[in-house]
């Protein structure tokens, strides 16, 4: 064993040092070192809790500010004047807010000067402060800076007056829980192929009962809820609304692919070609049946069952133009603009044997991919069946360009039918009027130009609220004095599509 300074080194038996000491080794302090000296704690260090310190003397009571204290002792300002010896023994009481800390005589050990004031130092009799417990009070005391408050009126999801929507939506998201549950249950019994292999009864059979019923069910709470939220106050704009329901809901509704891609917009804007893909086709996809679940619910509510029904209003609006044209040898001449992936010519080229009349169709839109998805699809279903009967161009260009230059579709000609869906619901009155003026001059007279607006729907706080998809919505009103500014010697009426959400504006030029 060697020493060294006051540490022990002991060799153990695997021959490796150690610094511990053995507590037979210990032999305590001599002289100074055996001094204790507790840690001081100024007034400042406590804060948030006031500390006062009342001194009894001579029947009169003192408060005197508190300057700092430990375990064993309290120093505090002492009034100018007041009488007060080293050794005198004083009564006191120290409090910390209302808490109590002290009661009781101490000694006066020291009276100096400090900063311009007279400052005691006394220590307790008898007693030992348990400054733990100051520590332990301050840190509860000052959690309230930065921290939540814990207070039911702060809390960021509160609904003055809106207790039936709070009820509806808390209501959705119980659904929501116990079918995810239930779903899983199911979904963990059925052989693998039911919902991963190709198109079987089963899933048809699936899909059918989940429609008629958790489907519906959805559908019918999301309105029950936008009518609820009218009678908020602020409706829409209601933040505290809104938190509600984005803590109930978002993880529900956000398990279907389609609402995500809706959510994420990985092309940088709403509504690209693969959401509408999602919104007329891609029903019933996702990781888990809760997600394709969620899906279907997702599109059977009011925007994207609008969407369908849009696009169902022009495939029938073009097949019964291509009808009436039957036996003509002059083209039938269309133009589509923001095309997205064409749905309703497919669906119509799907449909028919043959083209009653040769058509040409102009797609304009500014996504390359959307033209390109909407080439294969269109090239396979009917270029490919309708040789020299169809001709289809496809413009990769922006409306933006249109706006300026009036004279883009110079070389285009005029048509029989110029259509634009889920466009103007993006641009402002003064860019919507221009775009129609566009469009309606180049529409032949007699012609017809059909230009859909959503009108407000019952969908709309999940598209906003959840989906962060916001759009212009307008009136039938305000969508024939759109037509009326554009294009004032057509004649402008507003056509129905099946939902009643997405009407359109029809200007026939003369
Ligand atoms: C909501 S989708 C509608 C697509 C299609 N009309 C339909 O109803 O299925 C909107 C489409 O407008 C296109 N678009 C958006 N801004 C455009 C612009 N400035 N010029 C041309 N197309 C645009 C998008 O690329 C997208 O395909």
């Amino acid at each position: 064993m060697e020493r060294e300074g006051t540490m022990e080194r002991v060799d153990r038996a695997d021959g490796a040092r150690s610094t511990h000491r053995r507590y037979e080794d210990l032999e305590g302090q001599e002289g100074r070192q055996v001094f204790f000296r507790p840690h001081r704690h100024s007034a400042a260090d406590l804060a948030p809790l006031a500390a006062s310190v009342r001194c009894e003397l001579a029947g009169a009571t003192l408060d005197c500010p508190l300057h700092d204290v430990s375990q064993s002792g309290i120093a505090f300002r002492w009034p100018a004047g007041a009488p007060v010896d080293a050794g005198q023994l004083l009564r006191l009481s120290l409090r910390f807010d209302d808490h109590e800390a002290f009661r009781g005589v101490v000694k006066v050990g020291s009276v100096r000067r400090h900063a311009g004031a007279t400052v005691i130092g006394a220590s307790f009799q008898e007693f030992l402060l348990d400054v733990e417990e100051l520590h332990q009070l301050r840190a509860v005391r000052g959690w309230g800076a930065g921290a939540p408050r814990l207070e039911l009126a702060q809390r960021p999801w509160r609904v003055a007056g809106g207790e039936r929507f709070q009820a509806l939506v808390s209501e959705l998201r119980l659904h929501f829980e116990d079918a995810r549950r239930e779903l899983g249950e199911l979904e963990a019994s059925l052989p693998w192929e039911v919902l991963g292999g190709p198109p079987n009864p089963a899933r048809a059979a699936l899909v059918e009962r989940l429609r008629g019923g958790f489907v519906a069910d959805v559908v019918a709470q999301t309105e029950a809820i936008a009518a609820a939220l009218a009678e908020v106050p602020g409706g829409l704009a209601n933040p505290g609304a809104r938190q509600w329901s984005l803590r109930h809901l978002d993880e529900h509704l956000l398990a279907a692919p389609s609402a995500q891609r809706a959510l994420r917009k990985p092309f940088g804007y709403p509504g690209d070609y693969e959401m509408m893909n999602f919104i007329y086709e891609r029903h019933f996809e996702g990781p888990t049946l809760f997600a394709r679940a969620a899906g279907l619910a997702f599109v059977a509510t009011r925007a994207p069952l609008a969407v369908r029904c849009r696009k169902d209003l022009v495939r029938d609006q073009l097949g019964a133009l291509l009808a009436r044209r039957a036996g003509s040898h002059e083209p039938v001449r269309v133009l589509s603009i923001a095309a997205g992936p064409a749905q309703e010519l497919f669906e119509l080229f799907q449909r028919l044997e043959e083209l009653p009349a040769p058509l040409e169709v102009v797609l304009f839109e500014q996504d390359r991919n959307a033209l390109a998805h909407a080439w294969r699809r269109l090239h396979a279903t009917a270029a490919v069946r309708f040789p020299g009967r169809l001709r289809l161009t496809f413009l990769h260009d922006s409306v933006k360009r249109l706006l300026r230059d009036p004279r883009l579709f110079a070389g285009l000609g005029q048509f029989d039918l110029v259509y634009s869906c889920g466009l103007l619901d993006y641009f402002q009155r003064a860019t919507a009027v221009v775009l129609t003026r566009r469009l309606a001059e180049v529409t032949r007279p007699g012609g017809r130009l059909l230009v859909a607006n959503m009108v407000d729907h019952p969908f709309r706080w999940v598209m906003e609220w959840h989906l962060d998809w916001s759009l212009i919505y307008r009136t039938r009103e305000e969508l024939l004095e759109i037509g009326a500014a554009a294009a004032p010697g057509a004649q402008g009426r507003i056509l129905e599509e099946a939902s009643g959400a997405n009407p359109f504006l029809e200007l026939v030029p003369s």
